[in-house]
Formats: C-alpha cells, sequence, structure tokens
C-alpha cells in the first residue's frame, strides 16, 4: 500500500485516526520558500468542527513541524508535521466492531488488509488525516500566493440550497471568501445550517457540491496526455474521501450544449489572450489556457447516520443491523472546502514543478 501523492511536490500521509498522531510529509518544494506557522493554523482552524450540528470531536491541532524548516524557510529537507490527536474516544465504536459500516471504507479495507487494519474511527482511511493535507497544503497555498496565484473553495449547493456561482473573473469572490468560517458567497449561509441541523436531528446527514477557482496560473501549465492539468487535480481531489465526483467548467452540462454554445471564444485583453466564457474550465487539451482554472466536485452524505441499517459482518460470515452513535458530522461539505483548496494548492505546486522546475516557487 502507498499514501504518497505528486510526482515531484509530493505528499506522504500518515497515521490513524485513534493513534496518537497524524504525520504528513511535504517533500519537493524549494529550499527558502516561506513556511508560515500562523497561517498553517488559520487554516487547520477552518477544518475544525465547530457549528451547526458538527462533530463534538475537538481536535486543537497543535501541529509541530519537526524537520525540513529552519528559521521560517524552508530548508529543502523533506518537511514532516505531526499533528497530534488529543481527543480520542474509542469506545464510541466498541458497540459495532466486526460489522462493516454502510458508506465507510470498512468492509473494502478489510479486502485490502487481510484483517490486519486498524479501522478504530476509520483508521488511516478517516477524514481525520485531511489535517495533514491542510497543514502541509498550506505551506503550499501561502508559496503561491507569493507568485499571485490564488485559490479558493466555497460551498455550491447543500441539501437543496444553492450559492452564486464563481463569475468569469472570480478575483473579487475569492477576496469575500477569505477566511470564512461557513464559506459561501450569498446570504444562504442560515438556511443550509437549518438544512443541516433537521437532517442531524433526523439522524441523517446530507451532502452538497462545492466549487473552487484557481486564479493566475499562467497559461500552458499541464503534461500531455498522462499529467495533464484537469487529470492531476482531478486525481488530486479523488484522493479527499468522500468526494466522489468532479468536473470542470460547465463540466457534465457541456455534454448537453451546442458546439456554438460550449465552445470558449477567444479575445485579446490587455493581460494577453482571455475566453470570454469559461465553460472549459480554464484547461484545453490537459493544459491551462490563462482562464482561472475552476471545477465543482461532489460531497456526498456523511455515511455515519444514526439511523439503523443493513451490513454484514466483515469476515462476510453473517447480517447483521447497525445504528452508528459516536461524534459525526451531519454534513462535511464545509470543512472538506479548505481541504479541496490546500489538496489543490499541491496539486498545483506539483503541476508547476514539472512545467518550470521546484524554484519557480522560490
Ligand atoms: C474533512 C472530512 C471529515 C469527515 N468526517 C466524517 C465524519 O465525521 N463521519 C463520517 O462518517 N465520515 C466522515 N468523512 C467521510 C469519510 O471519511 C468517507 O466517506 C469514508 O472514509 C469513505 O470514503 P469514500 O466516501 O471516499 O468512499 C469525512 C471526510 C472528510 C474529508
Amino acid at each position: 500500500m502507498k499514501s504518497t501523492i505528486g510526482t515531484i511536490v509530493t505528499l506522504t500521509l500518515a497515521g490513524e485516526s485513534h493513534g496518537s498522531e497524524i504525520v504528513a510529509i511535504l517533500d519537493g518544494l524549494a529550499p527558502g520558500i516561506p513556511v508560515d506557522e500562523a497561517f498553517i493554523a488559520s487554516q487547520l482552524a477552518l477544518r475544525r468542527p465547530q457549528g451547526a450540528g458538527e462533530t463534538a470531536r475537538r481536535e486543537e491541532d497543535a501541529f509541530r513541524i519537526v524537520s525540513g524548516v529552519l528559521d521560517g524557510h524552508a530548508t529543502g529537507a523533506p518537511i514532516a508535521i505531526v499533528i497530534p490527536n488529543s481527543d480520542v474516544r474509542s469506545s464510541d465504536y466498541a458497540g459495532f466492531s466486526g460489522l462493516a459500516r454502510p458508506g465507510h471504507a470498512d468492509y473494502a479495507v478489510h479486502a485490502r488488509c487481510d484483517g490486519f487494519e486498524d479501522l478504530r474511527g476509520g483508521g488511516h482511511f478517516s477524514g481525520r488525516l485531511t489535517a495533514g493535507i491542510v497543514a502541509a497544503g498550506a505551506i503550499a497555498l501561502k508559496a503561491l500566493r507569493a507568485k499571485g496565484i490564488r485559490i479558493g473553495t466555497h460551498i455550491l449547493s447543500c441539501a437543496g440550497v444553492s450559492d452564486e456561482p464563481f463569475a468569469v473573473d472570480p478575483s473579487a469572490q475569492l477576496d469575500r471568501l477569505e477566511g470564512l468560517r461557513f464559506p459561501v458567497l450569498s446570504d444562504v449561509q442560515a438556511q443550509m445550517e437549518a438544512r443541516i441541523l433537521e437532517a442531524s436531528r433526523a439522524g441523517d446527514s446530507v451532502g452538497g457540491v462545492i466549487q473552487t477557482a484557481v486564479t493566475g496560473l499562467p497559461a500552458g501549465v499541464g503534461e500531455p496526455w498522462f499529467a495533464s492539468a484537469d487529470g492531476v487535480i482531478a486525481n488530486a481531489i479523488l484522493s479527499i474521501r468522500g468526494i466522489k465526483g468532479i468536473e470542470f467548467g460547465s463540466g457534465f452540462a457541456l455534454a448537453g450544449m451546442m458546439g456554438s454554445e460550449a465552445n470558449d471564444a477567444w479575445s485579446l485583453t490587455p493581460e494577453g489572450p482571455r475566453t470570454v466564457t469559461n465553460h472549459s474550465g480554464g484547461v484545453n487539451g490537459g493544459f491551462t489556457n490563462g482562464m482561472p482554472l475552476v471545477f465543482n466536485a461532489a460531497v456526498k452524505p456523511t455515511p455515519s447516520i444514526s439511523i439503523p441499517q443493513r451490513t454484514v459482518s466483515l469476515d462476510g460470515a453473517r447480517e447483521d443491523q447497525i445504528e452508528i452513535g459516536g461524534r459525526h458530522d451531519p454534513a462535511i461539505v464545509r470543512r472538506v472546502c479548505v481541504v479541496a483548496t490546500c489538496m489543490t494548492a499541491l496539486a498545483v505546486c506539483d503541476l508547476l514543478a514539472l512545467r518550470f522546475g521546484t524554484d519557480y516557487l522560490r
């Protein structure tokens, strides 16, 4: 098994939900890139559960950088970040150990690991591991900002409530999203939170769609065919557990358009060639085209629900019924936003390193 992503700029995740700590190792950054611990902490705070109906598990995310950074700058050696798990309650899971929780990875992991897996709290496959993605991705995000490349994510829809989508030029909208705990562009937070609480009270959960934009990317980033800009980002985003789909630009809606509608007409602007619309989501032929890179990702409803569900034992010997207690989010869509932003930052750094070398970000 392997838990590493990236070709040049790589992230390795270690740890389990109920282990002593999560470890993220970020490798491939050029020496001299600033590492701002306060900024990392601010991004981790956005991922932390804190609002309407969110899990009562309280993790301080008091991380330590144990290698690869000296006097606030990357040394060029791998950066290892350790994030302790301080609020672990394995007893929450005792009642259904040995059963496959529907919607969770339990049965598939058991098949993969031949019974040697640690499934306490979801083990290595838990959403808790995304703290490592955020900590490492925050370093990439800050390095990209210094080059004028910005990334932001908002909740495009949740439980039937829709937010305003990104405009062709999303710059002003990215400003508005900066630091928002509940990242939406229009006045829909109360409505979304009410629907999430409603689901929670019914012992159920809801999903949603998130939308990410990357601005300031030069045209021509991506590799032909197999490390295309959209392919690398899709792999990164689909690595976030609970995300089940991704579309770039107008995505699946393109399938129902006429060519004359779908094509993005080119025009000359003071900044160079730009398209009038952005149905392609900033990618043509696998390369960035100078427009904002925009994608939507589908976040499924949180699998842990307290409604009784039909299941089987992990050994496949019997059918059973499962009721999941413990501490869970009725919707993870808010918390996934910062994870998607940070994961995108890592993928973009990797793509830039493939195109220009790692010194591009210095
Ligand atoms: C930030 C984050 C937090 C999550 N928190 C929970 C949670 O509290 N309860 C839960 O059942 N699933 C949670 N998940 C989702 C599960 O980890 C995920 O659905 C499960 O591992 C199965 O993976 P899959 O949905 O990709 O197939 C979370 C995911 C993320 C990214």
